[in-house]
């Protein structure tokens, strides 16, 4: 933030803020604050208000003019082609390497089916994986007769790096991994897995529905093929929206499994079915997603980019997450189970005598949103930008008070 209030060259500069009203400021636009004690980015983030606000304006529009008439199918290819680019600048890479999904499994279903599998190939994946993108993994299994390696990588104290080379061999075609395991937390170095994955022929396809917004996310320093994310979560944005990157260099490797209007080249197919694909990830989109999604998630987008800006947004959930594993440890029979040197903001951790569902329902009824995780059982708490260190001495104390009645 800037902290001079010039103008120059008859612009105005924005007018300067404390962290304290920056933070205010943040509050004031994510209205489910003022309710909620919210920690559980990691399920839905909340909902800016602009982005509330441009579903309502989208619906409107729909509802006056119609969605057939030639300025509406212009103002719907601009949206897709603004959304691309959106995206393009959160992960820092070409807007023609992402297509549009509507959620993270849908893109790890595009990047994990694309491969050319056979019977014997080989995927590594781990315990700590979600289900968007471990099952398709599992039908690789049951369609082709996929070996399927779940090993113990984003488990605490395992070191990922040895875990994936034990692991690795000349059969394996795609690690799969999230650069944030939802299950524990754990940060991963996703850049010299990938490097590892590389050194054996095979793709790195990562899940980043907990990353994407959480970490920096520069999807060619972390050297991945593929980086599905949830625009719900971490980006502030609506439900059925998500994005997907694939790596040019690897369109020829992860084939298209769905096609739909944006998959060819325009008048590149014959009545007899051959076709040559878009010359995008665009060949990737299953079909078009809905458009007030769409503007809601780039004024998320735009808010937290522009407005707020990424680097102080990865801090403050950084320093957050710290705050509250040391918030936390401090309490007696409160196991930390996120490592706290392979954190961000995904905390996990166990309350002696309390099972994880009943944590989350006490603290729930007193208006604090965390949630609870199986294998390994746990509660997880997600630090947003907009949280406070206070709300972290009050989840503290609630937790502390919880353990006194028992
Ligand atoms: C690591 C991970 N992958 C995938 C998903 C599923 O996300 P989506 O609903 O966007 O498919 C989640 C949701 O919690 C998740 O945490």
């Amino acid at each position: 933030m800037t902290t001079e209030s010039t103008e120059s060259q008859g612009q105005r500069l924005p007018t300067p803020q404390s962290e304290t009203e920056k933070i205010a400021a943040i509050r004031n636009e994510l209205p489910v604050t003022a309710r909620y004690l919210y920690f559980n980015a990691g399920t839905n983030g909340p909902l800016p208000r602009r982005s509330h606000d441009a579903l309502v304006a989208s619906s409107a529009l729909e509802l006056d003019e119609g969605r057939i008439s030639h300025t509406a199918f212009t103002r719907l290819f601009q949206n897709l082609d603004d959304t691309r680019s959106s995206v393009a600048t959160l992960l820092q890479c070409d807007p023609a390497e992402i297509a549009l999904t509507h959620n993270t499994t849908e893109g790890m279903n595009i990047a994990i089916m694309g491969l050319r599998w056979q019977q014997g190939d080989e995927i590594i994946t781990s315990v700590a994986e979600h289900p968007g993108g471990l099952y398709p993994a599992y039908l690789l299994h049951q369609r082709y007769g996929v070996k399927v390696r779940q090993t113990e990588i984003a488990l605490p104290g395992r070191d990922p790096v040895e875990e994936l080379r034990k692991a690795l061999s000349p059969r394996t075609k795609a690690v799969v991994l999230s650069h944030v395991s939802w299950a524990t937390g754990m940060v991963l170095p996703v850049r010299e897995l990938a490097d590892l994955a590389h050194s054996v022929g095979a793709l790195f396809i990562c899940d980043a529905a907990q990353s994407a917004g959480m970490v920096p996310s520069n999807v060619y320093e972390l050297g991945v093929d593929a980086y599905a994310c949830s625009g719900q979560k971490w980006l502030c944005g609506p439900d059925g929206t998500g994005a997907l990157f694939v790596r040019r260099e690897r369109w020829g490797d992860i084939q298209q499994t769905f096609i739909g209007f944006f998959g060819i080249q325009f008048g590149m197919s014959d009545h007899d079915g051959n076709y040559v694909p878009a010359d995008t990830a665009r060949r990737y989109d299953v079909s078009t997603v809905y458009p007030g999604g769409l503007r809601a998630l780039r004024e998320s987008l735009r808010w937290i980019g522009e407005d707020i800006g990424w680097d102080w947004a990865y801090r403050r959930i950084a320093t957050l997450g710290r705050y509250c594993y040391e918030a936390l440890a401090t309490l007696d029979g409160v196991t930390m189970m996120t490592p706290r040197d392979q954190m961000a903001g995904l905390l996990h951790f166990r309350v002696e005598g309390i099972a994880p569902p009943e944590l989350t329902e006490k603290l729930g009824a007193s208006g604090i949103l965390i949630r609870d995780t199986h294998d390994p059982d746990a509660n997880r708490i997600s630090t947003g930008f907009y949280n406070t260190e206070a709300e972290i001495d009050r989840l503290r104390d609630a937790i502390e008070q919880i353990q006194a009645t028992r």
